[in-house]
């Protein structure tokens, strides 16, 4: 029900006298009075008033400028594989497109708010276009049109990238709270131990260069399971790398697929884009790529166990983190190292946890690696209290000693 008639006819009155101004002047004058008792004229309050809606909108697009740089690790404008490059060869034209709409509706915002703005001295009210059916129809129709051209590049877009390709390599992606695990599905990418189980890594996905990988993804929950066997905590994630390929969900119940290849090694961040958690921000991942000898070495490298350890200090730790009964539990409870009776699989395969493609640990929260060095800090801080460096993390805390806690970490680094 349109009601401006009956609002009008709350601030008019019919004119008493030809010559009379339509609006009774009695409001008016009020809103004068009260204007003028509060100090609200130019200058005065509102000239501070001002000055501070112009600070506070400069200090607005300061905090969003500096969000901008050039070249971050997660730009989409600087794709660095097919999928990507098509992305953005849709995204750029269409943001053209909306860059006119803001334009075109803001500037006329703009333009008619002060070519019509109240002034002194005017107390008609404007000429009411309401019920032109001109307008009506036209600025119904012309967004209907702007977005049936959007539409079609957009949805061809969606039909072509949705595709699958049994020849690619497989690869189920876990999302688990809050890491991401990568489980290699073909026939050839099973390991020499255990009963041939896939190679399985965590937190960094290593591909090939310029070959077709197809991701399966999944939603893993956060590593214990029910009396069914069902994970506990299947919430949703979604796997974006961005300058690889867009974000695409992790859902418990569906699979989701993306089928990308990379043209360059390199290394490629990634973030879950979905909210998840508490620890949401920091599940964030790598993808590694290589060439295609260093893959090849790669490969052969993952499809052997864990090493034995040589040094002492990490032979102490390999006997702990096999054999040690803590306070709550066993670290083979969750994780697996190949060759060896750790099995677990609610947490990261450790297997080859200092290879110098595992980038990064614990979500990528740390760098396996700093300056070349291990980062024995990083890991010992985990180990000593994983809750307390990483809120609401599901590795428990074992109260291990400073020397089961250098031992095991000895041992972890021993393992490339
Ligand atoms: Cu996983 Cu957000």
């Amino acid at each position: 029900m349109d009601l401006r008639a009956a609002l009008l006819r709350h601030v008019t009155r019919p004119p008493r006298s030809a010559g009379e101004p339509m609006v009774d002047s009695a409001p008016v004058a009020r809103a004068r009075a009260r204007e003028r008792s509060d100090g609200y004229r130019r200058g005065g309050r509102g000239g501070v008033r001002r000055k501070l809606i112009w600070a506070i909108a400069l200090a607005a697009a300061g905090l969003l400028l500096s969000a901008c740089s050039n070249g971050g690790p997660q730009d989409t404008w600087d794709p660095a594989g097919p999928v990507a490059q098509q992305q953005k060869d849709l995204l750029v034209p269409i943001l053209w497109i909306a860059a006119g709409v803001f334009v075109f509706v803001e500037g006329g915002f703009i333009l008619i708010s002060l070519r019509f703005r109240h002034r002194k001295g005017r107390d008609r009210i404007p000429a009411q276009t309401h019920g032109n059916s001109r307008l009506e129809i036209g600025w119904t129709i012309a967004p209907a049109v702007v977005l049936a051209i959007v539409m079609v590049p957009t949805v061809a877009m969606i039909w072509e990238l949705d595709v699958r390709d049994p020849e690619a390599m497989q690869v189920t992606v876990k999302g688990y709270q809050w890491w991401w695990g990568f489980e290699y599905a073909d026939e050839d990418m099973t390991t020499a131990y255990g009963e041939g189980q896939p190679i399985i890594l965590a937190d960094v996905l290593v591909i090939p260069e310029d070959t077709p990988v197809e991701l399966t993804l999944v939603t893993a929950g956060g590593g214990a399971r029910d009396e069914a066997g069902v994970p506990d905590f299947q919430v949703n994630h979604s796997f974006w790398v961005p300058r690889l390929f867009g974000k695409q969900d992790a859902i418990p119940t569906d699979e989701g697929h993306i089928l990308f290849s990379a043209d360059e090694p390199g290394t490629y961040w990634g973030q879950c884009a979905e909210f998840c958690g508490l620890q949401h921000t920091k599940m964030k991942f790598r993808v590694v790529v290589l060439d295609q000898p260093s893959w090849e070495t790669w490969v052969a490298r993952q499809k052997e166990g864990g090493d034995l350890p040589a040094d002492p200090l990490a032979a102490q730790g390999m006997d702990l983190f096999l054999n040690g009964d803590f306070e709550g539990g066993q670290c083979t409870a969750c994780h697996t190292i190949g060759d060896t009776a750790a099995a677990g699989t609610a947490g990261p395969n450790l297997t080859h946890f200092a290879d110098p493609t595992h980038e990064c640990f614990a979500g990528c929260d740390w760098e396996t690696y700093v300056d070349g060095q291990p980062n024995l800090e990083a890991l010992k801080a985990w180990l000593r209290d994983p809750g307390a460096v990483k809120q609401g993390a599901k590795m428990p805390d074992y109260d291990l000693t400073e020397d089961e806690i250098d031992a095991i970490a000895a041992y972890l680094y021993s393992l490339r």
